[in-house]
């Protein structure tokens, strides 16, 4: 058996995690098994490198780091929850992936895709998302809604251009595989972002079942 690998994707303030919740309750009301996570993070050691990661510091952190401590934060997270849950025939719904760091690393920093690649495929194997959710909104209408969360992190205290060329990389990696991804009106009221998720799950379950 080998479960579904789901990831969420988008930038901040796009409502992932609730939706994920949400995303959850309907798969578990059809009797799948459904094991929630996020990165960075989802172990114990993956959380304590996600800090380093978002705690705005006095020392920069050069990209080449960020992008050595998110990828040993997946490698963590993959040994230890992704690939027990998939193995067992699970469906892991992730909020944020490896579509992240081509966004961030390389669309907002400005990092090689080959330089991620390479750890792609060291890191994971053969291993991708079976299928990816972008919730997509306008780089305003996403800051606004971190801003209105508090105080914010090393990510969410970059500039306007820094987003723009995170959504631009989300869009042009989905124009790529459509079979692969959905785009999610991330800017429309709730109940409609979840009409929109509602009618994937017919999808999703021939997937889990398939
Ligand atoms: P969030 O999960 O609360 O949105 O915060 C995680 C932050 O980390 C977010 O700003 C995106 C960033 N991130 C990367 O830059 N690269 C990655 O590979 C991942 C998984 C997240």
């Amino acid at each position: 058996m080998s479960g579904l690998f789901i990831t969420l994707e988008g930038p901040e303030g796009a409502g992932k995690t609730t939706n994920r919740e949400y995303l959850a309750t309907c798969l578990r009301k059809q009797g799948v098994e459904v094991v929630l996570s996020r990165e960075p993070g989802g172990t114990p050691l993956a959380e304590r490198i996600r800090e380093l990661l978002l705690e705005p510091g006095s020392e920069a952190m050069a990209t080449d780091t960020e992008l050595l401590l998110m990828f040993a934060a997946r490698a963590q997270h993959l040994a230890q929850v992704i690939q027990p849950a998939l193995t067992r025939g699970a469906v892991v719904i992730c909020d944020r992936f490896t579509d992240a760091t081509y966004a961030y690393q390389g669309g907002g920093r400005g990092l090689p895709v080959s330089r991620i690649a390479v750890l792609e495929d060291f890191v994971q194997g053969a291993l991708r998302p079976d299928l990816t959710l972008i919730f997509d909104l306008p780089v305003q209408v996403g800051l606004a809604r971190a801003a209105a969360r508090g105080r914010l992190d090393r990510f969410e205290q970059e500039g306007r251009d820094f987003f723009e060329a995170v959504r631009r990389t989300y869009l042009e990696r989905a124009g790529m595989a459509p079979e692969r991804y959905r785009l999610i009106d991330a800017a429309q009221p709730l109940e409609s972002v979840q009409r929109q998720l509602d009618g994937l799950l017919p999808d999703i379950l021939d997937r889990c079942r398939g």
